[in-house]
């Protein structure tokens, strides 16, 4: 179970102002459960993505998840944690051009701790011909069009059967047909692995094909 209470993100302005920049009173994600995070442009998001994967700190309120209080890993222990049991598809991807699309996915599995190369090589594989791009193994990221990295970056997050899958947007900028294979797989996967998923949009049409959904709020300000 991932369990949010109370949670807010602000940061200064300028000025001196105090900015909310997210906000959660209450948000409980089951374990098999498939969430939608709603809310226009600059709603805050990504901003509550980063914090559920103790990317970036809250500065109040809660995030448990699975047991674990995120608020009492020290930030090496956050790291560490995250490697093990995040999936986090970025929303501006985030894939290393220097290495191979199988490298890109490799490595998640190696900062998690794993040393079983032959294993991880068989795991990669198969996800690579699972999101279609078995013949892209040896490829750089940056040789593939944006919907086949979007399916590295899935591939990626899932290598270690993540307990939580956070998804960025996964579909925005992909034209219908890849906007399905990317949530198909994304369902399949989390169905698979019994993992949470959190996926944040503001597309009609991702919506329309998920049960569960959460409005985050627009940013406020608050006084000094
Ligand atoms: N570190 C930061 N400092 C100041 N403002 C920020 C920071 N990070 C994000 N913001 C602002 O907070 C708001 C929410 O951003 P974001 O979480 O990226 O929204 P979304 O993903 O919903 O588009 C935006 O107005 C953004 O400009
Ligand atoms: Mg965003």
């Amino acid at each position: 179970m991932l369990e949010i209470k109370n949670l807010i993100k602000q940061v200064n302005t300028p000025s001196g102002e105090s900015l909310t920049i997210a906000k959660v009173e209450e948000l409980n994600v089951a374990s098999g459960e498939q969430m939608l995070l709603v809310g226009p442009s600059g709603s805050g998001k990504t901003t509550l993505l980063h914090m559920i994967a103790g990317l970036i700190v809250p500065t109040g309120g809660m995030i448990q998840c699975d047991g674990v209080v995120l608020s009492d890993l020290s930030l090496k222990e956050r790291d560490q944690w995250r490697a093990k049991n995040v999936g986090y598809i970025f929303q501006k991807l985030n894939l290393l051009n220097g290495l191979t699309i199988s490298e890109n996915i490799g490595i998640a599995a190696h900062f998690a701790g794993r040393n079983d190369k032959t294993q991880i090589r068989k795991e990669t594989l198969a996800l690579l011909d699972l999101v279609g791009l078995a013949d892209k193994a040896n490829s750089r990221p940056n040789r593939l069009s944006i919907g086949e990295q979007q399916r590295v970056a899935v591939a990626r997050a899932v290598i270690n059967k993540p307990k939580l899958i956070l998804a960025d947007e996964p579909t925005a900028s992909l034209d219908q047909a890849n906007v399905f294979i990317i949530l198909e797989l994304l369902k399949k996967l989390c169905h698979e692995n019994n993992s949470k998923l959190l996926l944040s949009t503001h597309d009609q049409m991702v919506m329309s094909q998920f049960k569960l959904c959460y409005q985050v709020r627009t940013q406020e300000k608050v006084t000094a």
